[in-house]
């Protein structure tokens, strides 16, 4: 399948297709890079914000991307990186085997379902996986209830294998007022705060400290639709130099 699901530059013809472990498989046999959003050098300075060399790191959803052995390089050393595709993980192990980064661990992982021990992580992070499960929302303001069940599937994942101040942090497209309904929800004992990276296009790096909000706190489901507002979903190829594009979503006011 996954094969004639592409188009000749490589980018699916659907955007659903991010959701199938297929085509990540078949992309990853191909594929020995990309970078989704930025490299490590623009959020760097944030990572060493938010993460010591001593914290043990799960990262979900790594695919090829040089971020955790970049963070390795930093110092931070104690990292699970982990795929639901057994392809990226096994070229992953390869990639940092070569390089001798020992302490590196790789393990082909769900993070709707991860093997995990309650409180085992003290960050947790993700880059652009997280908007996976974004795709095919339809409507942001009203996500379909796929939609809502994974994230928040991920989410409680997330927080339950971090430890009780561990911090969850996702590099993301997805703008705050999206995001914030998701991340507060009732259940979560963190608090979404953001810093923002990139040139002409921001990307959002979130921070979510587990045990600075009352379990009991938030919204039960995602906020209702705001009025006065229209999403527009801009698909044009040329608005992006890569693929990022395919992710995006953007607000309008009505006037
Ligand atoms: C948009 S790519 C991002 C890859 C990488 N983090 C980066 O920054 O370049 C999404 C990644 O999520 C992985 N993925 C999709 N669904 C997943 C799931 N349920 N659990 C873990 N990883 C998943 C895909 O295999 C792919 O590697």
């Amino acid at each position: 399948m996954a094969e004639d699901a592409r188009k000749d530059d490589g980018l699916p013809l659907h955007t659903a297709l991010y959701l199938e472990p297929t085509y990540w498989n078949d992309r990853f046999t191909k594929e020995d890079h990309y970078e989704w959003f930025k490299d490590y050098t623009h959020f760097r300075h944030l990572i060493l914000a938010n993460v010591k060399p001593t914290d043990k790191v799960l990262e979900v959803g790594c695919g090829n991307s040089q971020m955790g052995m970049e963070m390795y390089k930093d110092g931070i050393t104690q990292i699970i990186r982990t795929d639901l595709s057994p392809v990226a993980v096994k070229r992953m192990e390869e990639k940092s085997d070569a390089l001798g980064y020992k302490e590196i661990r790789h393990q082909v992982a769900d993070m709707l379902n991860l093997p995990y021990e309650d409180g085992t992580f003290d960050v947790v992070i993700e880059k652009g996986t997280v908007d996976v499960l974004f795709v095919d929302s339809g409507d942001p303001w009203n996500p379909s209830p796929d939609v809502v069940s994974r994230v928040e599937g991920m989410l409680k994942e997330t927080h339950r294998v971090l430890t009780s101040d561990g911090i969850f942090i996702s590099i993301a497209f997805g703008q705050p007022h999206f995001r914030r309904p998701f991340f507060e929800v009732k259940g979560l004992t963190w608090t979404m705060k953001w810093d923002t990276f990139g040139d002409s296009f921001h990307y959002f790096f979130y921070k979510l400290r587990k045990g600075t909000k009352d379990e009991k706190q938030g919204p039960s489901d995602p906020l209702p639709l705001q009025e006065n507002s229209k999403v527009t979903f801009n698909l044009e190829h040329e608005y992006m130099d890569n693929e990022d594009y395919l992710l995006h979503s953007t607000l309008a006011d009505d006037e």
